[in-house]
């Protein structure tokens, strides 16, 4: 089928590159020409597993183009909407993007032809945008599928995702968007991926409460490892005791310095500003706490850092390892780590940070920063090890060798993901989150 793919953030790029995997004949069209002539030549723009490979396929297998030229769209069947909703300056999502792309796509649009939003907007973006797509061009219409991918998985999860959902209006219309996406996703229907066809509002509802209830149990977590952490128990040891109740689950319930990136934070403010303006703050106004539980998780590693070193980072070297809001990513979009590395840096303190993948994004953001090579370089003279970030590398660190390295051997794991005892046999001071 011929698509487009409006957008190549982390979102559409993904998007474009599985769509040609599927065997879809894709053009991908982005208003950054920069970023258009890395992905032409099959450069992933940011750091993602599995990507450079389906992008070198699907160059290679002439089934993706990429331009900054909207007209190239015309004649797509499927035309997927995959710009960012960055949060606005009150907590709202800013549409400035999505309105822009649809402006810019409608001259091109053709009668019978389908705009399917993939992007986050605020219930109630979609209907008025369908409306403005079918007085623009008769016949075309709008409706919404909403995507759950995740950083670090995106690809699996956009060619196998957990659910497909169609956000379709009822009738003739809402019928032949169905088909025409049943054939888009054919191979992953084949899987047997579960999909479920619901109305406009509640395809975009089903994306921020999915998102909401994911940041709520995680400051879940966070607020049991606050508790915790007075009476002295361990967070990690209860979320395994609770998550065994199939009704709770163990996943997301990591507790740590809490959620950052991209999506969960911002969706959760975007959904209160919009229940503030649908006239039900009250429903979401727990989500308020949700956010405050997770920022707190930030000032608590920063004032325990103070604690340990003598109520002052002032003049201290410490070791950073992580800066990206999660592993196997390099974005620092509200990352936790970042966050922790640059405040700790303005109490006065030298930081020597390293990210396996995140220090050329994070230098962007926070140029003032010390960013060394490896871990090692990190940990050499520290007067405390900071973990903020669970990748690989860093679990793997031989604290025998880490010791060996700093000036001072206490660790703080803002993500629980280090073997407790052996960093204590090995002679450091370990301080977890809630344990
Ligand atoms: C999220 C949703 O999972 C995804 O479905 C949606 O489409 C976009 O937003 P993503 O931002 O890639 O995806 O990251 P995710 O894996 O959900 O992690 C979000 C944050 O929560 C990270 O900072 C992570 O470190 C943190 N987290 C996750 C925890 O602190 N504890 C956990 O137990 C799980």
């Amino acid at each position: 089928m011929r698509i487009s793919v409006i957008g190549c953030g982390y979102l559409g790029a993904v998007h474009a590159a599985s769509m040609a995997k599927l065997g879809h004949d894709v053009v991908a069209v982005d208003v950054d020409p920069v970023k258009i002539e890395r992905l032409a030549a099959g450069e992933a723009p940011f750091f993602e597993p599995g990507l450079p490979e389906i992008l070198t396929e699907a160059i290679a297998s002439g089934r993706i183009r990429f331009t900054t030229d909207m007209a190239e769209v015309a004649g797509a069947q499927v035309h997927f909407l995959a710009v960012g909703t960055p949060q606005g300056p009150t907590g709202a999502a800013d549409l400035t993007y999505v309105d822009a792309a649809v402006a810019a796509l409608t001259p091109h649009l053709g009668a019978g032809e389908f705009v399917v939003g993939k992007s986050t907007v605020p219930v109630g973006t979609a209907a008025r945008l369908a409306a403005e797509v079918e007085a623009a061009v008769p016949g075309a219409s709008l409706v919404w599928n909403p995507e759950f991918l995740r950083e670090g998985f995106a690809v699996q999860d956009t060619i196998s995702p957990d659910r497909l959902v169609y956000g379709v209006p009822a009738g003739e219309t809402g019928a032949r968007a169905v088909a025409l996406l049943d054939e888009v996703y054919a191979t992953t229907l084949a899987e047997g991926t579960p999909r479920l066809v619901v109305d406009l509002p509640t395809a975009e509802l089903v994306k921020v409460s999915a998102n909401a209830f994911l940041a709520t149990k995680i400051s879940f977590i966070n607020a049991m490892a606050e508790i915790a952490e007075v009476v002295g128990a361990d967070v990690t040891a209860l979320a395994d005791a609770i998550g065994h109740d199939a009704r709770i689950g163990r996943k997301f319930l990591n507790a740590g310095l809490g959620f950052g990136g991209g999506c969960l934070p911002k969706d959760i403010r975007a959904f209160q500003a919009r229940a503030n303006e649908l006239g039900v703050p009250d429903s979401l106004a727990f989500l308020a706490d949700v956010d405050a539980i997770n920022l707190r998780r930030r000032d608590h590693v920063v004032e325990l850092a103070q604690e340990i070193l003598g109520g002052a980072v002032t003049g201290k070297r410490i070791a950073v390892l992580g800066l990206a809001f999660k592993p196997n990513s390099d974005d620092v979009r509200d990352s936790p780590a970042l966050d922790i590395a640059a405040r700790l840096l303005g109490h006065g303190a030298t930081v020597a940070a390293y990210d396996p993948e995140a220090v050329v994004t994070a230098r962007r953001l926070h140029p003032e920063l010390e960013y060394v090579e490896s871990a090692t370089d990190a940990l050499r003279d520290a007067d405390l090890v900071l973990v903020l970030t669970e990748w690989n590398e860093f679990r793997e660190l031989d604290p025998a060798v880490a010791a060996s390295l700093v000036s001072n051997p206490v660790v703080i794991d803002g993500r629980n993901c280090l073997d407790r005892d052996a960093w204590t046999a090995a002679g450091f001071t370990y301080r977890g989150m809630g344990r």
